[in-house]
C-alpha cells in the first residue's frame, strides 16, 4: 500500500488545522476514518477511504503554496545544506561552545533546529533574546526557554521554583496544552552575576539529558545596561567544563563581530565561529525548482535569475518571492517575465503599509540617500557621483544620514556597500519613493 509521502500529510495537516496526524495513516484508524467521511464508518472502510486520502493529498499538495518564508524551516521544508549542518553537529556532538554568525534571514535559526532535530536524544534549549533590556529579561529568556523544553520530569516545576527561588519566578500554565511558563516576576532586579543560578539548573538538567543550549539573537545583548559585566558572566560560565554546548547566534553582523572579534569583548576569541551564508545557489535552485513542478510550473533558468537579483541571494527572500510567484500563476504556467513583474507587485502590495510607515520617519537627507542607494549602490558614497545623485552637497551630510540608515537597519554597513536589508524595500524605494 502506497502512504501519503511526509509533505502531503503536512499539506494536509495545513489545510485542516484541526487534525492531528498520530499514527500513520491516521485515517485508517476508526475513529479517524470517520472524522473524514462522516460518523458511522468502520475499519472495514479503511482501504477506499484510504484510496480516497491519497487523491486528496495530491490535489492538495498541487494547490497549496510550498514555499515557507518567515519561519523556521526544518525536515523537507529545509534545502540541505550539507557542510554547516555537519560541521554545527560535529560541535553539538563534541560539546563545543560556536558563535552562528550571518546576515538577516540566511537559515542561522533552521540551521540549530534542524540540525539538533537530527542528533538523536539531543533536546533544544532555545531562547531568544530579541530586544532584552536587562538582566531580568536575560533572566527570564532563559527560564522561559527551560520550561518549554521537551523535559518530561514530574518534579521539574517545583525544582525550578526550588532552586530559582531567589528569582522571584513566576509559574504559569497553557491553558490549552498544561505547559508551563516560567519568567521572573515583575520587579524584581538582578545584578549580571545574577544569573548564576540559571546556569547552575542548566548545569543540572544536562547531567540527566542530553541538551543544547541556544541563545538566538544575542548581539540584543548589547544592549542592557552593564552589558560587558553580563557578557563577562556568562563567558565564565561557559568557560569551564560542561555538558551542554552553548550557540551563540545572531544577525546584526557588526554588533556579534564586536561581541566575538573585538580584543577588548570578554568573548574575543574564546569560541568556534560558524558563518551562514547564503545558500548554495545550485542546491537552492533545485529545491525551488522541485516545489513549482509539483504544483505543475515550470520556471526557466533566465526566470531564477532573476529572482536570485532581485531578492539579493537571501534565502527568505527568494522564498517570499517565488511564494508571490506561485500565488500569481497557475498549473501549467511557463514563468517569464510578465509574472515576474506580477508577483513583485502582488509583494508591495503586501509590504506598502510598513514600507511608508518606515519612510515617514526618515529626514529629507536620510530618504535622498537611500533614493541614490537603490539606483546606483552604495559602494562608494563619498563619490562625486553618489553626491550628486543624491543632491547633496556635502559628504558630511551623506556619512550621517547613511550612519543613522545603517542603525535603523535599512541598510547594512560599508563592508557590504550598504546593501538594503530588505530588497524588496529597494524595489519600493525605486518605484514609489
Ligand atoms: N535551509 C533552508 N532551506 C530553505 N529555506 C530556508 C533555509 N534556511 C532559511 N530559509 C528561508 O529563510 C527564512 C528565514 O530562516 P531563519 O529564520 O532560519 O533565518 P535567520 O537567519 O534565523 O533569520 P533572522 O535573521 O530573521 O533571525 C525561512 O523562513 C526560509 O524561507
Ligand atoms: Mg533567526
Amino acid at each position: 500500500m502506497v502512504w501519503p509521502s511526509r509533505r502531503q500529510e503536512k499539506c494536509l495537516v495545513r489545510a485542516i488545522p484541526q487534525i492531528k496526524p498520530t499514527r500513520r495513516p491516521w485515517y485508517c484508524s476508526p475513529i479517524g476514518a470517520g472524522w473524514v467521511v462522516g460518523a458511522g464508518r468502520s475499519e472495514a472502510d479503511a482501504p477506499i477511504v484510504h484510496l480516497c486520502m491519497m487523491h486528496f493529498c495530491i490535489i492538495l499538495e498541487r494547490m497549496m503554496n510550498p514555499f515557507r518564508f518567515g519561519a523556521v524551516v526544518t525536515e523537507d521544508d529545509f534545502c540541505p545544506r550539507p557542510d554547516l549542518v555537519g560541521q554545527l553537529r560535529g560541535c553539538l556532538e563534541s560539546r563545543q561552545h560556536v558563535a552562528l554568525l550571518g546576515e538577516r534571514r540566511t537559515g542561522k535559526t533552521s540551521l540549530i533546529f534542524e540540525t539538533v532535530r537530527r542528533v538523536r536524544g539531543l533536546r533544544l534549549v532555545y531562547a531568544q533574546l530579541w530586544a532584552v533590556k536587562s538582566v531580568e529579561d536575560v533572566a527570564s529568556r532563559l527560564l522561559r526557554a527551560i520550561s518549554t523544553t521537551q523535559v518530561r520530569e514530574s518534579s521539574f516545576v517545583e525544582r525550578v521554583a526550588r532552586s530559582l527561588a531567589y528569582l522571584r519566578p513566576r509559574i504559569e500554565f497553557d491553558p490549552t496544552t498544561g505547559q508551563p511558563s516560567i519568567t521572573v516576576s515583575p520587579g524584581t532586579k538582578l545584578p549580571p552575576a545574577g544569573l548564576h543560578g540559571v546556569f547552575d539548573f542548566l548545569e543540572e538538567l544536562s547531567v540527566r539529558h542530553r541538551l543544547a543550549v541556544v541563545l538566538d539573537e544575542f548581539q540584543d545583548i548589547r544592549a542592557v545596561e552593564d552589558a560587558k559585566a553580563l557578557l563577562g558572566e556568562i563567558r565564565s560560565r561557559i568557560q569551564g567544563p560542561g555538558r551542554a554546548p552553548y550557540v551563540f547566534a545572531g544577525s546584526i553582523r557588526h554588533e556579534m563581530e564586536r561581541i566575538f572579534r573585538d580584543p577588548s569583548s570578554p568573548f574575543f576569541k574564546s569560541l568556534r565561529t560558524l558563518e551562514v551564508q547564503e545558500l548554495s545557489r545550485e542546491a537552492f535552485q533545485e529545491f525551488l525548482a522541485k516545489r513549482f513542478v509539483s504544483g505543475r510550473r515550470r520556471v526557466p533558468g533566465a526566470t531564477f535569475d532573476a529572482v536570485f537579483v532581485l531578492a539579493q541571494d537571501n534565502p527568505g527572500d527568494v522564498q517570499q518571492f517565488c511564494a508571490a510567484v506561485w500565488d500569481v500563476s497557475s498549473p501549467g504556467d511557463v514563468i517569464e517575465g510578465k509574472q515576474v513583474q506580477a508577483a513583485l507587485a502582488h509583494v508591495l502590495v503586501t509590504e506598502r503599509k510598513g514600507y511608508e510607515s518606515q519612510a515617514r520617519r526618515l529626514t529629507s537627507n536620510q530618504v535622498k540617500c537611500l533614493r541614490a542607494l537603490a539606483r546606483i549602490g552604495g559602494q562608494r558614497p563619498q563619490s562625486r557621483e553618489f553626491l550628486t545623485e543624491a543632491g547633496i552637497a556635502l559628504p558630511a551630510s551623506v556619512k550621517r544620514a547613511l550612519t543613522r540608515l545603517i542603525d535603523l537597519e535599512i541598510v547594512y554597513g560599508p563592508e557590504v556597500g550598504h546593501k538594503f536589508f530588505d530588497p524588496f524595500f529597494k524595489q519600493w524605494v525605486l518605484k514609489e519613493l
